[in-house]
């Protein structure tokens, strides 16, 4: 689980990066971009080509956070992206549910940092908040609420690492727009049909396990969030404290439940047998498998996106 450690984040996530260089070939030692890959978005790491390519168990990198979620394997995949662009790519991530702190789940960040990333882009399954938003559509997170960090729950709270950033880093452009018009020219050019649009929209972030309840989304939905899920704005956080561009690209896969809970004596549920209360009751619900099912589906189209996203950014020519 979280590996502790009471050194500070600068000396720790320097080992790391260390660590990587020595085992890594020139060519892909200094990666333009970090990719994470969100829940059955794994393969991504497959368009990497064969060679050069170095992976990692995070297991096996200094304080790296070890993963415990079913689905979600824990690897870092060094390689080149349209076999040009060197990448790294993060295949599974750790979460703050799983019992990390957001000082772990955002510690890979910083050693992307210190590797010379300037770009990153995230993926996550999402639910969909957003009546407009179907199982299977890809959004373009545009902004974020992180009621947890405004709470306090906040991967830069405690003394400022200045090594990496200032104390108050502003947020209010976290999503950078240049990178946002790569993914829809990016769209347009491999995947825009008249039936699927690529959305944007705003990520709210829970601390999870559990799904939302009804009355959650509903309330999530009046704040403004367009999606909801357990990841990424830590990450991006930390991201933009230390100056990292950030893109973050949610898959949808499923639609949240805003429909009140019915009264126990309500007119509609007279005469229904145990079993029709059930099915009833299971529209909607999200579950694990669902989430992980709907992520491998429509997982095709978001990996067509970023490969073509990124050879916009770094080789604009292809
Ligand atoms: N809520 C929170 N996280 C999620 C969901 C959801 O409905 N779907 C996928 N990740």
């Amino acid at each position: 689980m979280a590996p502790s450690s009471n050194l500070p984040s600068f000396q720790r996530a320097s080992e790391a990066a260390s660590f990587l260089k020595e085992r890594l070939p020139e060519i892909l030692k200094a990666p333009r971009v970090a990719i994470v890959c969100g829940s059955g978005l794994g393969g991504l790491a497959s368009t990497l080509h064969e060679l050069p390519r170095v992976e990692f168990d995070y297991a096996s990198i200094p304080y790296f956070p070890k993963l415990t979620v079913a689905g979600h394997a824990g690897k870092l995949v060094f390689g080149l992206l349209n076999g040009q662009v060197p990448a790294v790519l993060m295949v599974g991530r750790a979460h703050y549910y799983e019992g990390h702190s957001v000082d772990d789940v955002t510690f890979p960040v910083r050693v992307f940092k210190l590797l010379g990333i300037d770009s990153m882009i995230l993926t996550n399954a999402a639910g969909g908040l957003n009546p407009d938003y179907m199982v299977g559509d890809v959004v373009l997170i545009n902004d974020h609420i992180f009621l947890a960090g405004l709470a306090g729950i906040h991967p830069l709270r405690g003394p400022n690492s200045e090594e990496f950033g200032l104390r108050f880093p502003p947020l209010s452009d976290a999503y950078d727009l240049e990178l946002r018009r790569h993914v829809h020219q990016a769209w347009n050019r491999v995947i825009g049909t008249d039936k699927s649009k690529l959305h944007e929209g705003v990520y709210a972030f829970v601390g999870g396990p559990s799904y939302e309840t009804r009355a959650e989304c509903r309330m999530l939905r009046q704040l403004g969030a367009d999606l909801v899920g357990m990841s990424t704005v830590p990450e991006i956080v930390v991201a933009r404290h230390c100056g990292i561009r950030v893109l973050a690209l949610s898959l949808v896969t499923n639609k949240a439940v805003f429909a009140p809970i019915p009264r126990g004596d309500a007119h509609i549920l007279q005469g229904k047998s145990m079993t029709e209360l059930d099915a009833m009751l299971q529209e909607g619900k999200a579950n694990h498998e669902e989430v992980l099912e709907a992520g491998r589906s429509a997982a095709t189209n978001m990996q067509k996106l970023i490969v073509q996203t990124v050879a916009n950014i770094f080789n604009p020519s292809s």
